[in-house]
C-alpha cells in the first residue's frame, strides 16, 4: 500500500486527476469504480478541469459502489441521481456506460446479480475510487461483511445512517438497506484509490491500514490488494502509528522515470 498524508484532499485530487487523465488518454475505454460521498469530490472536481482542457471521457465506463433500497432512482438523494449530478454530467461520461445498482428493482438480489455480471462483461474495474465509513465500511460493506462477498443486499449500520442523515430531512428517512458491491467485487478491481479526510475517519483509517485484516473493519481487506493508494489528510491520519514512516517513504520515493 502506498499511504500518502496530504494537507488536503484537494492536493490529492490534483495528483490523481493528472494520473487518471493519463490512464484515460492511453485507454479511452477505462472502467472506473465510482464512490459517492464527500471524499472523492475533490478528485471529480479536479478531473472536471482536465475535461474542460480537452480530456475526452465519453468512452469511459463507470460502476457505482452502491445504491439505497427504498428510494426511487429519480429521487435526488439516490446514488443514481448523485452520480449523474457529480460525475456523469460534469465529466461528460456517456450515461449509457454509467451503472448504479438498481435499488428500486422489484427483486433487488436479482439486480445485484445483474450488476456483478455487468462489471464482468465490461472487463472488470481498472481503478476503483473509494471512501471509508467512520465504522470502517467500504462500499456499504458494514462490519461483519464477508471479505469474499459479492454484490448483494446489505443492512446499513446505525452509525452509517447517522453519518448520511445530512442528506435527508430526518434520520428516519435514511434507508435501512442498500445494494452494494461486495468486498470480493471491490478487490477484483485492478487498482484501488482510497480517500479519507477528517477526525471522524481517524479510528477507521488506523484499523484499516494498521490493524488486523478482519471483517470487524471491512476496509482492512485492502491490505490484501497488490495495488492500493490511500490519501489521508492529517486529521484522518491522526491514529496512524507509522505516520512518520509513511511521510519518509513518500519523501524518498524512488525515481522510476528513467
Ligand atoms: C459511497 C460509499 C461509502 C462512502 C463512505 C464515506 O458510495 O460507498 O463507502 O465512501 O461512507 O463517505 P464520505 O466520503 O461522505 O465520508
Amino acid at each position: 500500500m502506498e499511504i500518502i498524508i496530504v494537507e488536503s484532499l484537494e492536493e490529492a485530487g490534483e495528483v490523481e486527476a493528472k494520473r487518471l487523465a493519463r490512464i484515460i488518454n492511453e485507454n479511452p475505454e477505462t472502467v472506473l469504480g465510482l464512490a459517492t460521498g464527500s471524499s472523492p469530490l475533490p478528485l471529480y472536481q479536479a478531473m472536471e478541469r482536465y475535461v474542460s482542457g480537452g480530456l475526452n471521457m465519453r468512452n469511459v465506463s463507470g460502476f457505482a459502489l452502491d445504491e439505497y433500497i427504498g428510494i426511487a432512482a429519480s429521487d435526488e438523494r439516490s446514488y443514481t441521481a448523485t452520480i449523474e449530478r457529480e460525475v456523469t454530467g460534469p465529466l461528460g461520461l456517456n450515461p449509457e456506460l454509467v451503472h448504479v445498482p438498481e435499488g428500486d428493482a422489484a427483486d433487488p438480489q436479482q439486480a445485484a446479480d445483474r450488476y456483478e455480471a455487468a462489471i464482468k462483461s465490461a472487463g472488470g474495474v481498472d481503478v476503483q475510487i473509494l471512501g471509508i465509513g467512520s465504522d470502517g465500511h467500504l462500499g456499504f460493506n458494514e462490519p461483519g461483511s464477508s471479505l469474499a462477498s459479492r454484490t448483494r443486499i446489505k443492512t446499513l449500520s446505525q452509525l452509517t445512517r447517522e453519518d448520511n442523515a445530512r442528506f435527508f430531512s430526518t434520520l428516519d428517512e435514511v434507508p435501512r438497506h442498500c445494494i452494494t458491491q461486495g468486498l470480493g467485487t471491490i478487490m477484483d478491481a485492478r487498482q484501488l484509490l482510497l480517500f479519507a479526510q477528517g477526525a471522524t475517519k481517524a479510528e477507521a483509517i488506523a484499523a484499516a491500514l494498521e490493524g488486523p485484516v478482519s471483517s470487524r473493519c471491512p476496509a482492512s481487506v485492502i491490505q490484501l490488494h497488490p495495488s492500493v493508494t490511500v490519501y489521508v489528510d492529517n486529521s484522518a491520519a491522526a491514529g496512524l502509528e507509522l505516520a512518520d514512516f509513511y511521510k519518509y517513504i513518500h519523501r524518498n520515493k524512488p525515481d522510476q522515470s528513467s
